[in-house]
């Protein structure tokens, strides 16, 4: 197992491990991203047990105790399961999460106080400014959150577009189809009213790259694919409606 460390965005390193044994035969990748400014931040912790190879991989980039921010999706172990491992490496680091993140798991979970995001919050990092995004239940967890770089334009957008098997660290190929396809195999995301205009509200955004958590970054039309994405839950939403209206 190796874990590779890629610039994807200016300042935007995606740091990923390929496990085989996930997902058996293709695989799965899980993936961090440290955005380096004056504050470095980290998005996703990876598991506890990876905490080691992504250590040494944020080392390759910056000195792992000047991470200054730790964020994630929601709060699941390959989310933010070395939180309180990187809480001990790094002294200065802060969790930073969405209120309900905060106030139901992490005020609890995390060895230090958790600094609560409120939805669309910026926090400026020297050189990087990130936003905090609330997408409750989307693509699961009541939790859920996303964070946007805007000097890039990247869009951290964690489970939303999870695929199977091994990726390039960025591409411009198609990642909705494998994504729809990871839906039908894994059945991850909370299907629920809301969630197709959850995600096609992040178009407004404008996001040039989407780095996703399970999968490459993409730095194809992106506005299309969460479009697109969107249009596949919509879908998804209606068959199940449907499917139990019969039922009734
Ligand atoms: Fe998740
Ligand atoms: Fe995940």
């Amino acid at each position: 197992m190796t874990t590779c460390v890629d610039e994807i965005s200016d300042g935007i390193f995606r740091i990923s491990t390929f496990v085989p044994e996930v997902a058996a035969p293709a695989g799965f990748t899980f993936n961090q991203y440290l955005i380096v400014g004056d504050e470095p931040l980290l998005f996703h912790t990876g598991h506890r047990r990876l905490f080691p190879a992504v250590h040494e991989a944020v080392a390759r980039v910056i000195k792992p105790e000047r991470l200054r921010w730790i964020s994630f999706g929601h709060v699941e172990a390959d989310e933010c399961g070395a939180m309180n491992l990187w809480l001990a490496a790094a002294p200065s680091a802060e969790i930073a999460h969405g209120a309900i993140g905060c106030d139901v798991s992490l005020s609890d979970l995390a060895d230090r106080p958790p600094r609560v995001l409120a939805d669309g919050e910026v926090i400026d990092l020297g050189g990087k400014r990130i936003r905090y995004i609330d997408t409750p239940h989307t693509p699961h967890g009541w939790d859920a959150g996303l964070l946007f770089e805007e000097t890039t334009s990247t869009l951290l957008c964690g489970d939303l577009f999870t695929q199977a098997g091994q990726s390039k660290a960025l591409t411009e190929s198609d990642i909705v189809g494998p994504a729809s396809e990871a839906e039908d195999l894994f059945g991850f995301s909370s299907l629920h009213p809301e969630m197709g205009a959850t995600i096609r509200r992040l178009a407004s955004l404008a996001p040039k790259t989407l780095a996703l958590m399970h999968g490459p970054a993409f730095a194809g039309d992106a506005c299309a694919a969460i479009d697109a994405l969107a249009d596949d839950y919509d879908r998804r939403t209606m068959a199940w409606r449907e499917k139990n209206a019969l039922a009734a």
